[in-house]
């Protein structure tokens, strides 16, 4: 198994593509640090885990609050005495507007979580990493919309694109440390994300699929399968790269 007895931490795992890698990271051996604002789907995402048979650490956590987020990281240290993974992935989809009309709660809300969340659990958890003596391995969720334009999005757009500069500055801070540090970029995948999107805008999902050459979304499972390929020792050599995992979307 890909990360058997590694301790892994991840972020807004209550649904979607955080609660598919949890799951995902328990059948490969791990034990599991899980946390959301969203109590109840987190408690659905620690059931499912258990009976995988993984070791669960879970508790709320709001990623953008950093007083919680040091507390957490230091919490699941004392659980599972060293952190060896993350996956910070933790984030908020943002309004459809045109910048003009977006207002600077929204602009605040999206930054907070989306952007300063992912740097405050990068610092605590490189303050533990830094100890374990043989590396770890964090992967930071960007998008698409961190590596191109995003049109009536626009906040979203700047706080991914933040994500991977903040992901390749780290990856330089810490690679003597042996901390790998990397992103990843879906395009489009089948979340209940994308389902708001759709009803806040219906055709606008089916018409930007139009532009990706594989003409689909794409699952949780192979957004997970790419962070543990990215969490685990399979990409020893692999650090500071942003990752696209989009059918084509941003490359082709
Ligand atoms: N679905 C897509 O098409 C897509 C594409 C590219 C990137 N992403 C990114 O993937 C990540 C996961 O999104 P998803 O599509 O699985 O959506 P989702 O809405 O299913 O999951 C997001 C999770 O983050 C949690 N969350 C929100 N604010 C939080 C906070 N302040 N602290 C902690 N948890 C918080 C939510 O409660 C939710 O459980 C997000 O960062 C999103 O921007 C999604």
């Amino acid at each position: 198994m890909l990360l058997q007895d590694h301790s892994i931490v991840i972020t807004g795992a209550a649904s979607g593509i955080g609660r598919a890698t949890a799951l995902a990271a328990a059948r490969e051996g791990a034990r599991i640090a899980v946390s959301d604002v969203d109590s109840a789907g987190l408690a659905a995402t620690v059931e499912q885990a258990e009976a995988l048979g993984a070791a669960v650490y879970s508790d709320t956590l709001d990623v953008s609050n950093a007083q919680h987020v040091e507390a957490y990281m230091g919490a699941v240290v004392e659980r599972f005495g060293r952190i060896d993974g993350a996956f910070n992935n933790a984030g908020v989809g943002g309004d459809i507007a045109r910048l003009h009309q977006l207002g600077e709660d929204l602009w605040d809300r999206v930054m907070d979580v989306n952007l300063k969340g992912v740097w405050l659990c990068m610092k605590y958890q490189v303050l533990h990493m830094r100890h374990n003596g043989d590396g770890a391995s964090i992967v930071n969720m960007a998008s698409a919309a961190g590596l191109v334009g995003f049109p009536n999005n626009s906040a979203y757009s700047a706080a991914k694109h933040g994500v991977v500069g903040l992901t390749k500055s780290a990856a330089g801070e810490y690679a003597r440390d042996n901390i790998r540090i990397n992103a990843v970029c879906p395009g489009y995948i089948d979340t209940p994300m994308v389902a708001t999107l759709e009803k806040t805008r219906p055709g606008l999902v089916g018409a930007t699929l139009q532009g990706v050459p594989m003409r689909r979304l794409g699952t949780v499972e192979e957004v997970a399968e790419a962070v543990i390929f990215l969490l685990s020792p399979r990409s020893s050599f692999m650090t500071g790269h942003a990752m696209s995992i989009d059918g084509g979307m941003v490359v082709l």
